[in-house]
């Protein structure tokens, strides 16, 4: 009996599989608002049999986005606009999921087929929000040092992304902590050099994540699920490391958050990452079995058997899958078919199937 294709309950939500389509930021929003681009595109991966479809990083504030064109969530209009795609993607089935983001010090960036360079004022960019002012990249300019005050700013950010995010009909929140954006940047003693309560100890770094985990936590439906995104390592010595991951999750797991989505890197641009099939299912597994809380899986996870097998054996609850999905839409279809599972088809497609 497949795993991939053994729905899962989590709170009042049942998700249909466990192969997941993980956040891709599509650079094609204006004003932070969806385009037919992301109608489309998450549209058609609903389609293509995936049991949640997950919008990209959206920004909870202007600052907060990568670059102009990213995926925002800080205006009633843009929550207004995740609607029609929202309902598309239950009408198939599918449960839809948002991530909730601060780019932090990697803001204001050309998106990457302009080049993906650091975005000056002039160039309509803006001054990055970041713990400490460290660039992400020597030479860039010197990121804002957020204050006390700002602290708090984003914390209510959050909340009102999250509020948003129900109004336009998500059914699944996931907190972005990893890639070296904001939260990430507050959790890795390499970009915070704080030394106020915010900075230093562990508990200190810990703080500011905790803080939008357990407000996000406080006004999100009791009934749906709230997931977080870590980098659980950063590749490199001094940095964020599993271990610390481990004590984290419990702490996330102690404030209601449902499932860690197990990633890593993204804090600087030096780290040595040996990536290879599978290479993150490690973090997943101790963070599960460590800290438990479940746990989903991502990274180079790319043919059905290798999916199954890390359900089989435990090592995660869940799959995402990214580049996948951009190459077959279709994806959960074959590996039904391959792994000799029963799934429902659009019944539009019906007559395709053999
Ligand atoms: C085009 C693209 C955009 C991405 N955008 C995001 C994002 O918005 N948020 C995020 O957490 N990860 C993002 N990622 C990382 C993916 O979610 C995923 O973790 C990574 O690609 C590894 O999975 P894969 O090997 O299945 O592609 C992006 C990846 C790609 C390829």
């Amino acid at each position: 009996m497949s795993k991939l294709f053994t729905p899962y309950v989590i709170r009042g939500l049942e998700i249909k599989n466990r192969i997941w389509v993980s956040p891709m930021c599509q650079y094609s929003s204006q004003e932070g608002m969806p385009t037919d681009w992301h109608f489309v595109h998450l549209g058609s991966r609903a389609v293509g049999g995936a049991g949640l479809v997950m919008v990209e990083a959206s920004a909870v504030s202007p600052e907060g986005r990568i670059s102009p064109d990213d995926s925002g969530i800080w205006t009633d209009a843009q929550a207004t606009a995740f609607q029609r795609i929202t309902g598309f993607i239950r009408a198939q089935g599918a449960v839809a999921a948002i991530q909730l983001a601060h780019a932090g010090r990697k803001a204001s960036t050309a998106v990457p087929w302009k080049g993906g360079a650091t975005l000056s004022t002039r160039e309509g960019g803006w001054i990055p929000w970041a713990p400490s002012a460290i660039p992400f990249t020597d030479g860039d300019p010197l990121p804002h040092e957020m204050s006390l005050d700002d602290t708090r700013t984003v914390i209510r950010q959050f909340e009102e992304a999250a509020q948003r995010s129900l109004a336009a009909g998500f059914q699944v929140i996931e907190i972005h902590m990893a890639h070296g954006y904001l939260l990430h940047e507050f959790l890795s003693p390499l970009s915070n050099r704080r030394q106020d309560e915010y900075g230093g100890s562990f508990e200190n770094r810990i703080r500011l994540p905790l803080q939008v985990a357990r407000a996000v936590r406080e006004l999100w439906p009791e009934e749906l699920p709230l997931f977080v995104r870590i980098s659980a390592s950063d590749w490199k010595a001094g940095g964020w490391d599993v271990e610390q991951s481990v004590l984290l999750a419990r702490e996330l797991s102690a404030i209601g958050v449902d499932l860690i989505d197990c990633s890593s890197g993204g804090l600087v641009a030096d780290a040595k990452i040996t990536a290879g099939p599978a290479y993150q299912v490690p973090f997943a597994d101790k963070i599960r079995r460590e800290a438990g809380i479940a746990t989903a899986a991502v990274g180079i996870i790319t043919e059905p058997h290798q999916a199954e097998e890390i359900l089989q054996s435990q090592k995660a609850d869940a799959i995402f899958m990214a580049r996948e999905f951009l190459r077959d839409p279709y994806w959960p279809m074959h590996a039904a078919s391959a792994l000799h599972a029963e799934i429902g088809w659009p019944k539009q497609y019906e007559r395709a199937r053999r």
